[in-house]
């Protein structure tokens, strides 16, 4: 289920501060090629967010980012989110969701939370903060005792046009994900062509 949703190898993450942006956003993404991206619940309006994204543009196979319990877990749910990803490795909200059947994507960064999150049956994983705690040289490390179980990475944290393609590089990431592709103050700003013109500079990185 997670693996189809990351065709192009790109999460963009997306806080959303006023209702007014949600659609533009959205729409730049959509034209620039691509058609997943993450909603993070860092306010109170991503619910919202993704009600209206699912409204608008049923293409646009939203998630919904930054889940830290398991109520967060249940109004990304009725909002129409297509999957959920967190941070940090909580077994509860992993459980939670599982039981909910709601692909989840929780967040790791050392071999014995790798492990953990394996134990709970997940086989796609966040990574981060991805570049802070070693980048592309993390990836390999953890890749040598783990690839063999199946296991995928998305990289986030520290990831932007420039180091890109050296995430992307790597078999064992699925997608590399974060706020490069709409940062904060372009959406502030408004410069929608600009999201357009990062996603597809994003796609044309990854080749894919
Ligand atoms: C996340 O939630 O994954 C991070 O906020 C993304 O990190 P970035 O802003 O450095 O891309």
């Amino acid at each position: 289920m997670l693996n189809h949703l990351f065709l192009h190898r790109l999460m963009p993450a997306v806080t959303f501060n006023r209702e007014e942006e949600v659609l533009p956003v959205t729409e730049a993404i959509l034209q620039g090629g691509l058609n997943v991206m993450e909603v993070t619940f860092r306010t109170g309006i991503a619910c919202k967010a993704i009600e209206m994204i699912r409204n608008q543009f049923p293409e646009m196979q939203v998630g919904a980012g930054t889940l830290l319990s398991t109520e967060q877990i249940d109004l990304a749910l009725n909002a129409g989110a297509f999957f959920g990803v967190a941070p940090g490795l909580n077994s509860s909200i992993v459980k939670y969701a599982a039981e909910k059947s709601f692909p989840f994507i929780p967040g790791i960064i050392t071999s014995s939370e790798l492990e953990s999150a394996l134990t709970m049956g997940c086989r796609v994983l966040k990574l981060f903060p991805c570049d802070l705690a070693g980048g592309t040289s993390l990836i390999k490390a953890l890749q040598a005792p783990y690839a063999h179980t199946g296991v995928k990475f998305i990289p986030m944290g520290g990831i932007h046009l420039s180091n890109l393609r050296e995430y992307t590089d790597l078999d064992v990431v699925l997608a590399a994900g974060g706020s490069w592709i709409a940062p904060n103050e372009v959406i502030e700003q408004k410069r929608f062509d600009q999201i357009r013109e990062n996603v597809k500079r994003s796609i044309a990185i990854t080749g894919v």
